[in-house]
């Protein structure tokens, strides 16, 4: 089976910018080693979507509201993004969590608000440095799975993706750095099996933190780690690239 890697721009590039990235990839990036999904950000995906015309690149969001319509001022509806021919979305990452406060309640309406109209969920767990330290990382996630899949219900397991990313291990964060990708495979180990338990099905469980070049394909070869979540390496559309081809 084909690994996915999922492109995160975050609030990085313009318009303009998102545009240009879009058709730089769209022209280099054929699919062929893995599946290839763009994630720009909300205002950018109609140019995003009609610049990616391969047939390569999918197209992804970085959040959806928790319901699919009704008052909720600043959200966007996962049934306009489906409309936008959006098939993926990503929902907790830690950003969001840590900068809009959102916590796993939220999380988990979003998750089942976005499966009700046909989006696959890329649900972003991780742990702090401190959870790290104290040696509670496997209890943490394991609780952090608990509650933000619970009554989470999917009819296969291409229907929803976890993305491990270690808080302490994200680019932007201070003195980041990757995790090894021998530690990085025993961990998704354990949330590929806890995740099954909750959700009845063998769902894939992607890499994210400082993946760059260098790194790329020591994770990817690992048999636990079902693909990636790449920030800052997917802005630069050589590095992109290269790490598409892995
Ligand atoms: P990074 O970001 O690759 O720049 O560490 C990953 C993410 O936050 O999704």
């Amino acid at each position: 089976m084909k690994k996915i890697i999922i492109a995160n721009w975050k609030m990085q590039l313009s318009l303009k910018e998102s545009l240009e990235l879009a058709k730089q990839a769209d022209k280099k990036i054929d699919g062929k080693k893995n599946r290839v999904v763009l994630c720009p950000d909300f205002s950018a995906l109609p140019f995003v979507g009609s610049a990616i015309k391969s047939g390569a690149l999918e197209l992804g969001a970085q959040n959806s509201a928790m319901d699919a319509r009704g008052a909720y001022t600043g959200e966007v509806s996962p049934v306009n993004l489906k409309a936008l021919g959006v098939k993926f979305v990503i929902l907790g990452h830690s950003e969001r969590r840590e900068y809009l406060h959102e916590n796993s309640g939220i999380i988990n309406l979003k998750i089942k608000a976005a499966l009700k109209q046909g989006l696959v969920p890329v649900v972003c767990v991780g742990e702090k440095l401190t959870v790290k330290k104290s040696g509670e990382t496997e209890a943490y996630l394991s609780r952090e799975l608990g509650h933000t899949l619970k009554g989470v219900k999917i009819k296969k397991a291409s229907d929803l993706i976890i993305a491990y990313e270690p808080i302490w291990a994200i680019s932007t964060n201070k003195n980041a750095r990757p995790m090894s990708a021998a530690d990085a495979d025993a961990i998704h180990g354990f949330i590929a099996a806890t995740a099954a338990r909750i959700l009845k099905n063998p769902v894939s469980v992607l890499y994210g933190g400082s993946v760059n070049i260098v790194n790329a394909g020591e994770f990817l070869s690992q048999k636990n780690i079902g693909g990636l979540l790449v920030g800052g390496a997917s802005l630069k559309i050589k590095d992109f690239s290269h790490i598409c081809s892995l």
